[in-house]
């Protein structure tokens, strides 16, 4: 029987509501940012987040409802993201999700964010089965798991500092670029030289964890001596490297340069973690997998060693409801059903 599934995520600063029927076909998959509220202050702040999902989760559920041609009746069942995230964030969407699940008398699907950004790979593939190794690269996560059937992953390694999307961010503020930085980063690279610095590539050892700090702090004082007469307080948020003396060509080419230390970085240990593993299948999902040049990189890699590489479209790469809606119907099928006492799991990471 079709089972249309209503897809909730307030995990961060988007507002996200999405109808999908039958983990596949994608009805509505409605977006509303807070990101223009953020930008002032370089990054997500938690409370105005949360905020302004009470402020706008009822108009994204009628806006999702109205693509979708449905009426609250006709769905299903109710999907929401109840982990990783931002608590504040994360019990606005809960709380909403409980009360549509109790008046409607219809199953509520606590998901876990991370697992519903793999899921986006096989609404994109839909032939793709596990196993197959799984890159999450997110504002808040930098991981590579093995993802096994029925929703099983286990997790190979992890970011030890920031997280990719968060290095993508901070080095936008730095260069005065605004928040999010992600897109910025992308576009503004296409007219700088990838090679202009050599900013270095840690790999965090042998293995699979990440760590994207080292190039953080070797932009930051790249920046520093580029920029005249700065007078620099300290690290990380308190930076004040005065971005404005830098010229345009100056900033794209450190743009560029990090953007490809970085995306070196995430290429050198997804590759290692697809031979060791022997799984020929790779799939990439989170905001940063939006990344041009990563995709290209990895298509290109993939090609080059026979490797099967899914890139979701980047609006199903970034947060978005109907991920959530999509990864919720194998576990509606399974016969899961969350209490309405379902907590949020501020830190939970796959499983
Ligand atoms: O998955 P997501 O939408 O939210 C979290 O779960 O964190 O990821 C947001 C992150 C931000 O750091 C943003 O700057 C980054 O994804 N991002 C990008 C691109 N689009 C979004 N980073 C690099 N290139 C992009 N095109
Ligand atoms: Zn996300």
């Amino acid at each position: 029987m079709t089972a249309r599934i209503l897809g909730i995520e307030t995990s961060c600063d988007e507002t996200a509501i999405g109808v999908v029927e039958d983990g596949r076909r994608i009805l509505a998959n409605v977006v509303a940012s807070s990101s223009q509220f953020h930008a002032a202050y370089g990054g997500v702040v938690p409370e105005i987040a949360a905020r302004v999902h009470v402020e706008v989760i009822w108009q994204v559920l009628q806006e999702a409802l109205t693509a979708a041609q449905l009426s609250v009746e006709q769905l299903d069942a109710i999907a929401v993201t109840h982990g990783p995230g931002l608590p504040g964030a994360l019990l606005v969407g809960l709380a909403f999700a409980k009360g549509l699940a109790l008046a409607l008398d219809r199953p509520l699907i606590g998901i876990d964010h991370l697992a519903a950004h793999l899921y986006a790979g096989s609404m994109t593939d839909e032939a793709l089965e596990p196993p197959y190794v799984g890159l999450v690269v997110s504002g808040g996560h930098t991981l590579l798991c093995v993802a096994h059937p029925q929703q099983r992953f286990e997790v190979l390694g992890e970011t030890k500092d920031d997280a990719v999307g968060e290095a993508f961010d901070k080095v936008a503020r730095l260069l005065g670029l605004g928040y999010p930085g992600g897109p910025v980063i992308d576009r503004l690279s296409d007219e700088g030289r990838a090679d202009a610095i050599p900013f270095s590539r840690s790999h965090a050892k042998d293995g699979f964890d990440f760590s994207f700090s080292g190039l953080k702090t070797a932009v930051y004082q790249y920046v520093t001596k580029q920029v005249e007469g700065s007078r620099v307080k300290g690290e990380g948020d308190t930076l004040d490297p005065r971005p404005s003396t830098l010229d345009r060509q100056q900033v794209v080419d450190i743009a560029a340069s990090f953007q490809e230390a970085a995306v070196d970085i995430l290429l050198t240990k997804t590759l290692r973690a697809c031979q060791r593993t022997g799984l020929k299948r790779l799939v990439i999902g989170g905001g940063v997998a939006a990344n041009r040049r990563l995709r290209q990189r990895l298509l290109e890699a993939g090609q080059s060693r026979g490797l099967q590489v899914v890139c979701p479209p980047p609006a199903l790469c970034v947060d978005n409801g109907a991920m959530v809606a999509g990864v919720a119907f194998e576990q509606l099928q399974a016969g899961a059903r969350a209490p309405l006492s379902l907590a949020i799991d501020p830190n939970r990471c796959l499983n």
